[in-house]
């Protein structure tokens, strides 16, 4: 699984360094809300710039399509990667161009026109086969950043060899989106909690009432099986906080009663948060462990109606005694809304790519970095 790293570049000084970042950070009104994926490149940087490279970063944000729009200009990044480190050039967003998400050879050409080499600490986007990602790597000597590095080792290491007991804590809206990786960490983990918009697949699975919950209907068999083969790992809440006929997400004004109920919802009732009951379960899970894994706020945690299961969850991982990783951005939104991501022992800058690595052992930015010249 090796990928060469910084020290493989050998003599950095003078070079013309190309660095893929992931710069993709929530924007509002013309300023970064969130820094965390910018302060994270900072040690790759600084490691490059003090030993006297020229570094040019590069990265998308958002999804223009392949058109340039000025909604998703990297502007704003710039303004804010000057401040953090003076001296290193930002060129415009990488998805302004279809050769990016094309993986176009006529836009790889065009990034690496002039540069003496390559690094990649863009772990959020080194699940993406794009130009920037797995196209420099083909022709200029090429390594991974700190970063890139951190997260691969850490994630990696739950993958094969995580301390045991190992739980991981899954939430978020889709089973059909999680089943891939709920699989690779059913191989390896000890318990698997589960909550969020998901649990009510499994739930129903289990023949309880959901009211209008979400669900995918398509999932419940392969919810039911899974819970056949898998049961006695697998912890679903015993309560639900739900929300009546009538009430809204994010507007209490509009009425409808939130009420804690078991784990049957009523009719014309949505489940948006796991339960009290459930949370305590989760929490004394989450304490015994040795390895936790989180991802998937376990409701609806921007309405502060439906946030308690999610902050639990986040507190019983800033309490936990085991190490502690947290992946999705989700989650980490969480952590920082509740001031507890100091207190993880790894936040992964990567959704989709820290599930991407878990469920496969490997990612299309790393299968890149180990064909490099210098590999
Ligand atoms: C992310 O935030 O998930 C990464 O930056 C990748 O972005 P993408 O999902 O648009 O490829
Ligand atoms: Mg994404």
């Amino acid at each position: 699984m090796s990928v060469p790293t910084l020290e493989d570049l050998g003599d950095v000084s003078g070079r013309r360094v190309l660095l893929r970042a992931d710069f993709n950070v929530p924007i509002r009104d013309g300023e970064v809300v969130d820094d965390f994926r910018i302060r994270a490149a900072l040690p790759t940087i600084e490691w490059l710039t003090s030993r006297g490279a020229v570094v040019t970063a590069c990265s998308h944000l958002g999804r223009p399509k392949g058109k340039v729009d000025p909604r998703y200009s990297l502007e704003p990044v710039r303004a804010r990667l000057a401040e953090l480190a003076p001296g290193v050039e930002l060129l415009e967003n990488l998805r302004f161009n279809p050769g990016e998400e094309a993986n176009d050879p006529a836009f790889v050409a065009q990034l690496v026109e002039g540069r003496d080499a390559y690094v990649n600490d863009a772990f959020g986007s080194s699940h993406r086969a794009h130009a920037s990602i797995v196209g420099p790597p083909r022709l200029l000597p090429s390594a991974a950043g700190r970063l890139l590095q951190r997260e691969v080792e850490v994630l990696l290491r739950l993958r094969t060899d995580p301390e045991h007991p190992f739980v991981c804590v899954l939430g978020g809206a889709k089973v059909s989106d999680k089943l891939a990786v709920i699989a690779a960490l059913l191989r390896v983990a000890d318990s698997l909690v589960i909550g969020g918009g998901m649990c009510f697949t499994f739930l129903r699975a289990q023949g309880h009432t959901i009211g209008d919950s979400l669900v995918e209907e398509d999932m419940v068999d392969t919810c039911r099986e899974l819970l056949e083969r898998e049961g006695d790992k697998i912890h679903l809440p015993v309560d639900i906080t739900a929300l009546g006929p009538g009430g809204a997400i994010g507007d209490p004004s509009a009425g409808g009663e939130v009420r804690q109920v078991g784990a049957d919802v009523p009719a014309g009732w949505r489940g948006l948060d796991i339960g009290p009951g459930s949370a305590a379960a989760f929490g004394e899970v989450i304490a015994a462990a040795r390895t936790v894994f989180w991802n998937g706020p376990m409701g609806v945690f921007e309405d502060p109606r439906f946030e308690a299961g999610t902050r639990s969850v986040a507190e019983a991982m800033a309490e936990a005694p085991g190490f502690t990783v947290v992946g999705g951005g989700d989650s980490a939104a969480a952590l920082d809304q509740f001031g507890l991501a100091g207190r993880i022992d790894h936040v992964s800058t990567g959704g989709g790519a820290s599930l991407e690595l878990l469920e496969l052992g490997d990612l299309p930015g790393l299968e890149a970095l180990r064909g490099a010249p210098n590999a």
